[in-house]
């Protein structure tokens, strides 16, 4: 894959990626769901089928996949349509330029009456080579597991109710896949209220993967001065040890009404340039949420105070959550950066700018603007012509050799 080189022009696209806003009436969080879904897999694909050395199948796995609370005649706000329409489109393109990967995906869905209404959607989606089983998620692993190969790229999305159904252990065989990718939905809030009520301990221990996590979670509540923010830390670090992903990172989904969070997306990957689409993606992700929480806000003043008083009389849902979180998100980005400059060695340009970009709201333009500063006030060079043979060698590290 190649990754986005330094300083390419950026580009201003519809950030809803061609999804239907009306079909997602007062359920935001879902819209932004699956923008990103959309516009990930998307990417991904072309990226993993047009590469160099590209696998010869392509397998999008969907372990919860509905439908639920559809409202689309065509299930076009639906994850699994969602996928299957663009795993097409992306098979017909790449047959227009003489490439014929095979396109696969498996479906799971554990009620019944959901399961038969998805067997019978799939059916319209003849190029794709698609499976539904019905039953749970962590049955069905070692089966999904058997039919995976050296050739087959599996990008698994995992999108549960709360945190039960994705048993750390018990998916491993699923997330060691190489290569591959996984998406997961992860339900911050029920844990911050939940984790620690007695009747759960097992599902939570499940979930994290060991039953250590508790002294873990204190240590990084203490340091981050949140149990939300905690969760999500303890977390991705699981992922990336069990699942032996180089990196990952999470993006935060907003409660369009409420300045809180509705839910996690959390992401593991062992390509640089996984990083880089993941944060693309996120960002069109964030236009699209603002919009729907200043939408609803203006929607809810009209109600209340008419036209006249718009931006008068009730609090306004935080409609700067985003900046905010931005702002701390990258202040943390850029403190490791300049920790790298002060004491770090040199790096391949693409691993580190990766590693930066595991925090929230880092993209490649960000840190690319960084080293261009950095360079300038002489703290740091670059060497090397191409993207992969880029190094950033930090002028402090040079010194104290
Ligand atoms: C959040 S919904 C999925 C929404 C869907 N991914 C989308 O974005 O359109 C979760 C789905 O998983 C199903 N489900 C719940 N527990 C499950 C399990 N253990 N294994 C498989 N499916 C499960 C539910 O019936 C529900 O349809």
């Amino acid at each position: 894959m190649e990754s986005q080189s330094e300083g390419q022009p950026k580009r201003k696209k519809d950030p809803s990626v061609g999804l239907n806003p009306e079909l997602y009436a007062g359920r935001g969080q879902t819209f932004a769901k699956h923008v990103l879904l959309k516009q990930y897999l998307t990417e991904l694909a072309f990226k993993v089928l047009q590469a160099r050395n590209a696998p010869s199948e392509f397998l999008y796995l969907d372990a919860f996949s509905g439908p639920w609370q559809a409202h689309g005649e065509a299930f076009e706000d639906t994850s699994f349509a969602i996928a299957l329409r663009l795993l097409t489109e992306v098979r017909e393109t790449l047959a227009a330029s003489g490439r014929f990967p095979r396109m696969r995906a498996i479906f799971i869905e554990e009620k019944k009456a959901s399961y038969e209404r998805l067997r019978q959607e799939i059916k319209k989606f003849p190029r794709i080579n698609v499976e539904a089983f019905h039953g749970r998620f962590e049955d069905v692993v070692p089966q999904v597991a058997g039919i995976l190969n050296r050739d087959t790229f599996l990008f698994g999305f995992l999108d549960p109710i709360g945190w039960k159904g994705i048993a750390l252990r018990r998916i491993a065989p699923l997330l060691r896949h190489r290569p591959g990718e996984v998406l997961v939905n992860v339900m911050a809030n029920s844990l911050v209220r939940h984790a620690t009520f007695e009747g759960v301990q097992e599902s939570v221990d499940e979930f994290f993967g060991d039953s250590e996590w508790r002294a873990e979670l204190a240590e990084a509540q203490t340091r981050l001065g949140s149990r939300e923010a905690a969760i999500i830390e303890l977390y991705l670090r699981r992922l990336k040890a069990v699942g032996g992903f180089t990196y990952v990172g999470s993006t935060r989904i907003r409660n369009p009404d409420k300045d809180r969070t509705y839910f996690y997306l959390a992401y593991g990957t062992r390509h640089h340039a996984g990083m880089e689409v993941f944060r693309r993606s996120e960002k069109r992700c964030i236009e699209v949420q603002e919009r729907v929480a200043l939408d609803s806000f203006r929607a809810k003043q009209e109600r209340d105070f008419g036209m006249a008083d718009l931006f008068k009389g009730q609090p306004d849902a935080g409609l700067d959550a985003f900046k905010q979180w931005r702002d701390a998100a990258r202040a943390e980005a850029r403190a490791q950066f300049e920790e790298w400059l002060s004491v770090g060695n040199a790096r391949r340009a693409d691993h580190l700018r990766a590693e930066l970009m595991q925090h929230p709201h880092t993209d490649a333009t960000l840190v690319n603007g960084w080293v261009r500063e950095a360079e300038k006030a002489g703290r740091m060079t670059r060497s090397g012509e191409t993207d992969s043979a880029r190094m950033w060698h930090p002028i402090a590290a040079v010194t104290r050799d």
